[in-house]
């Protein structure tokens, strides 16, 4: 029985991390729920998994669930980010779903590392504003010994039958020593697939990407190949999109997802992050990160090796697939929903991204190449951005132009400590608003 914080329970994945709970009563517990605004559909999730703790930042959001009398008998209803970030450290929990949205998840996201869990990552927002941060995280972990232990275990069994078996470069020491690595990518940053990584991609394009690794050697990797469904409006011009409206925007034609990603999936700033969530999480340069266009979405990612061999996951566009093999790694539980029919998908098409028309893609890029703060700034301008283009105050395509100008105004410094982050986020998320104002 493996036993599950949530966060973020009342969003797309949330909900769909607890459908995939539902299925699999005997395998997952649920031990604590945390969400925003949405607490009286938390308290329902409580009443329904049995959850006795439940968390959210939001006062006034608490205090009317109070005053409906929602809050069921034994729910402990906790409020504030740091209610929020406590649940991660229950001792009952075993492994946490990150799945809140935007740089709020980045500091949960290594609050879980520290404490030695198992962190099945959807909140991207962590890993492109934190990355560097998250990954000495994972070397450094000191907490909860038992459960980074198991968690080796689990994953230095399902590699034993690999082929080869290499050393794993820690500069700081931390994991080194840990010699049944299988995917080496000579380096300490985090990389999901090395036995003492307690990180589980959610992201369906990254864990199609750890899936095609596994059992693979990192010195025959030639190219990660990141999949994009190109958005509802691939083909369009700029001209076309000046006046795109934020409906139009949220109906995304393969994905069911909240409004920051939907957003970011129609700019191909999604690509963007996931092109520095890849980086991060496989440790793998970015000149070997590629962006391809799958409109079906049927091909969720690909790796490609030194001999041209081409490896590719596909299956039914479903997050529970994705979130399911997160919580089930190693093992693989029955399918969430029907598999992908081959008869019925028809042809696959595969295109370059426009980055002309798409700028944030380029813009997040070169983030991420630029390293240190610089991601940090990127990420903050975007969330304002989006934001400030659901409300109405910002065009479709000034949400790129926000995004430039903070990053030409960013004085990028290496990163040091959350704290340095997130002061990078206020300075970035006001700039925007200037930005967005003037
Ligand atoms: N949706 C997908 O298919 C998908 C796929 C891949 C990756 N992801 C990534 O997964 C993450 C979540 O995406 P989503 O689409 O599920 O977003 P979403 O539907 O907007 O849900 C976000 C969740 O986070 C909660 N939340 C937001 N800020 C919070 C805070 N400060 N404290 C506590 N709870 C907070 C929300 O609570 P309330 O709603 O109660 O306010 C909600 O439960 C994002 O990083 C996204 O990029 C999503």
């Amino acid at each position: 029985m493996k036993r599950i914080v949530i966060l973020g329970c009342t969003g797309s994945i949330g909900e769909q991390t607890l459908d995939v709970v539902r299925r699999h009563p005997d395998k997952l517990q649920v031990v604590g729920l945390a969400c925003g605004r949405r607490v009286e559909a938390m308290l329902a999730a409580a009443a329904e998994f049995g959850v006795a703790v439940c968390a959210t930042n939001s006062e006034e959001a608490a205090a009317g669930a109070r005053a409906a009398g929602a809050v069921p008998g034994g729910v402990s209803l906790e409020v504030g980010d740091a209610a929020v970030e406590a649940l991660v450290r229950m001792p009952e929990a075993d492994l946490v779903v990150n799945a809140l949205v935007g740089a709020a998840g980045l500091r949960a996201s290594y609050e879980t590392l520290r404490a030695g869990k198992l962190l099945a990552l959807a909140n991207k927002e962590s890993l492109v504003v934190g990355g560097d941060l998250l990954c000495s995280a994972v070397l450094s972990n000191g907490g909860n010994a038992d459960t980074a232990a198991s968690a080796r275990t689990q994953s230095a069994a399902f590699f034993e039958s690999s082929p080869t078996e290499v050393g794993f470069a820690s500069e700081s020491g931390g994991i080194s020593g840990t010699s049944e690595t299988l995917v080496d990518f000579g380096g300490p940053a985090i990389s999901c697939l090395h036995p003492a990584s307690l990180i589980r991609p959610i992201d369906s394009e990254h864990g199609a990407i750890f899936q095609c690794l596994l059992g693979e050697r990192a010195e025959e990797v030639e190219a990660l190949w990141v999949t994009a469904s190109g958005g509802p409006f691939r083909g369009r011009t700029r001209a076309e999109l000046e006046r795109v409206t934020p409906e139009e925007a949220l109906a995304h034609p393969t994905w069911n997802m909240g409004p920051k990603i939907t957003i970011d999936s129609s700019t191909l700033m999604n690509k963007g992050l996931e092109v520095i969530e890849a980086h991060h999480l496989f440790n793998m340069p970015y000149d070997k990160i590629r962006v391809v266009v799958q409109p079906q979405s049927a091909i969720h990612s690909m790796v490609e090796f030194s001999d041209g061999s081409v490896k590719a996951h596909l299956g039914t566009t479903d997050m529970r697939i994705p979130i399911q093999f997160a919580l089930s790694y190693p093992d693989r539980w029955d399918a969430p929903v029907a598999p992908l029919d081959f008869t019925q998908l028809g042809s696959l098409e595969f295109a370059a991204p426009d980055t002309d028309t798409f700028r944030c893609l380029a813009l997040a890029r070169a983030a991420g190449e630029t390293g240190g703060t610089l991601p940090a700034a990127m990420n903050a301008a975007n969330e304002v951005a989006v934001a400030a283009f659901l409300d109405k105050r910002l065009s479709y395509l000034g949400i790129a132009d926000c995004v430039e100008a903070v990053m030409d105004a960013h004085h990028g410094e290496q990163v040091t400590s959350i704290e340095q982050l997130l002061e990078v986020d206020s300075w970035a998320r006001a700039q925007a608003e200037q930005y967005i104002k003037a």
